[in-house]
């Protein structure tokens, strides 16, 4: 494993085998605390955020290495050439993690950098957010066998993400969105390509989506960099909240999934949220298992 750009970079085995080392990671922590003494990650950010830059930055000071948040705004990523910033960066680092408004810009950082990127978040994808909601919906529920996913908003890059995520691993996932907001065209015609189609199902009606699923996925209706729309597509996302009369429609008393931040009252209720059956919390506190584990593949330390 070198980049990690989307979960389509990874094999079914790479997966397996990450999400095997996060729950290592969890269960001993001690075990792991000095295998990275002596490296650093660059994070490099262009929007907000909480949990990935928190998880990545507690991550690698766990693991004996050094982390160093970079605000794109205020380094000079943004006055010179981002090839040329990304080289200078990879000589001072081990491994540089970023978010970023246009995936084809972490491209461009992996074809510049010395050392692997890794993706905090594009526009298109949030393999980091997926990988570790597989370790919980593993954790949850046992195994990954007999998992029913459905996903319930924006074909945005968390659906993206999991999408991919759950066909390579064989689990059947069931999207429902408006019809100009499925999952990104890019992931179609990879899962056609793939002949994963039989795993992936779309349709614009959330009450037939939750019918079967034992996972129950949401995400923000207005991703960071979207808030121009926001007006529009709250009038155009409303029938596709998680609530509790949508979960009347479901049969197999799902675990709710919902990477953070929520926006109450929009997506998904309160009472949804905060139901003994939210996995939320559980989601957030994975990032941190699941991105030592990735850091120590990526740097080949197990
Ligand atoms: N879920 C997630 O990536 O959270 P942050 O945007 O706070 O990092
Ligand atoms: N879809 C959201 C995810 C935030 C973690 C966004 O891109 O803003």
């Amino acid at each position: 494993m070198r980049d990690l750009l989307s979960i389509k970079d990874l094999s079914k085995e790479e997966i397996i085998s990450l999400l095997d080392l996060a729950d290592d990671v969890k269960k001993s922590p001690a075990k792991y605390a000095n295998s990275l003494t002596g490296k650093s990650i660059a994070l490099l950010f262009e929007k907000t955020s909480t949990r990935t830059r928190i998880s990545f930055e507690v991550g690698m000071y766990q693991l004996g290495g050094q982390a160093i948040y970079l605000d794109w705004r205020s380094t000079n990523l943004q006055l010179g050439a981002l090839p040329d910033e990304i080289r200078c960066i990879s000589d001072y680092v081990d491994l540089i993690m970023a978010r970023v408004f246009e995936h084809e810009q972490l491209a461009i950082m992996r074809d510049a950098s010395q050392v692997p990127i890794i993706n905090g978040l594009s526009d298109i994808y949030h393999p980091c957010q997926i990988l570790s909601d597989l370790m919980t919906i593993r954790e949850k529920s046992g195994s990954l066998d007999d998992i029913r996913v459905a996903f319930i908003g924006d074909g945005n890059n968390v659906c993206n993400s999991l999408v991919i995520g759950c066909v390579k691993l064989g689990i059947p996932i069931f999207v429902a969105t408006p019809k100009n907001f499925q999952p990104h065209e890019e992931v179609i015609k990879w899962i056609e390509a793939q002949k994963l189609c039989q795993f992936l199902k779309i349709s614009d009606n959330p009450s037939e989506v939750v019918e079967d699923a034992n996972i129950l996925y949401t995400d923000t209706w207005i991703s960071m960099g979207q808030e121009a729309e926001t007006e529009e597509r709250l009038k155009i996302f409303k029938p596709y909240q998680i609530n509790s009369e949508l979960l009347k429609s479901a049969k197999r008393n799902p675990f709710i999934m919902h990477c953070l931040p929520a926006h109450r009252g929009f997506e998904i209720t309160d009472e949804v949220l905060d139901s003994k059956n939210s996995i939320v919390f559980l989601q957030a506190e994975n990032r941190l298992h699941l991105q030592k584990a990735l850091m120590l593949k990526i740097l080949e330390k197990q």
